[in-house]
């Protein structure tokens, strides 16, 4: 007998899947990379799309002029398998009391806006500011879940979204939250 509870679950739940991956293998429609505001490349996941992509990214983004903080802009993914690359800035973690989490559900909004204008179906995010930017990992993980949902509900989008952990213990966290 199914509980309740599951009964109750909103249907855009079924949108959602937290994986471990490396995100440069997933042949989604767009993925996201983690960028800084200049977008000519760095470490973490920044790195690894650069370095999957090929030098054809990095020339694109030298075109783009930036990026702001909460922002994204979009490329094509070169020898990605992806169709295209979405590039956010996430904010710097500074104790909480400075925006972040508003400026971090900026960057799953901004991303969402720029996949759905451009048709995609299919969307996976890294644990954006997790890494060097020091946003600790369970509440980012909740702003990024929160802000997708709010987004797909609101628009009527649809489009499947991949959270792609690096760790099981971002997996754990992404997947208690989705079936909370
Ligand atoms: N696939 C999926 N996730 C990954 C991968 C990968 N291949 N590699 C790392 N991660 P970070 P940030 C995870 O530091 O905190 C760059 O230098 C990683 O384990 O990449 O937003 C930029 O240029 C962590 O969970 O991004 C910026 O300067 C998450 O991705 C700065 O770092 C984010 O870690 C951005 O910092």
């Amino acid at each position: 007998m199914p509980s309740a509870k599951k009964n109750t679950i909103p249907l855009h739940d079924a949108h959602f899947a937290a994986l471990l991956a490396d995100i440069t293998t997933l042949a989604v429609d767009a993925i996201v990379n983690a960028a800084n505001t200049t977008l000519l490349g760095g470490g973490g996941v920044d790195g690894a799309i650069h370095r999957a992509a090929g030098p054809e990214l990095l020339r694109e983004c030298r075109t783009l002029g930036g990026c702001s903080v909460g922002d994204a802009k979009i490329t094509a993914a070169y020898r990605l398998p992806a169709r295209h690359v979405i590039h956010t800035v996430g904010p710097v973690w500074r104790g909480g009391g400075h925006n972040e989490a508003t400026l971090l559900a900026d960057c799953y909004r901004t991303s969402l806006k720029l996949a759905r204008e451009n048709g995609c179906s299919s969307i996976a995010f890294p644990c954006i500011s997790t890494g060097v930017y020091r946003y600790p990992a369970d509440a980012a993980a909740a702003v990024a879940v929160a802000a997708c949902r709010d987004f797909i509900a609101s628009h009527r989008y649809s489009c499947r979204i991949i959270f792609a952990c690096f760790s099981e213990k971002d997996v754990r966290i992404y997947q208690k939250l989705l079936v909370d």
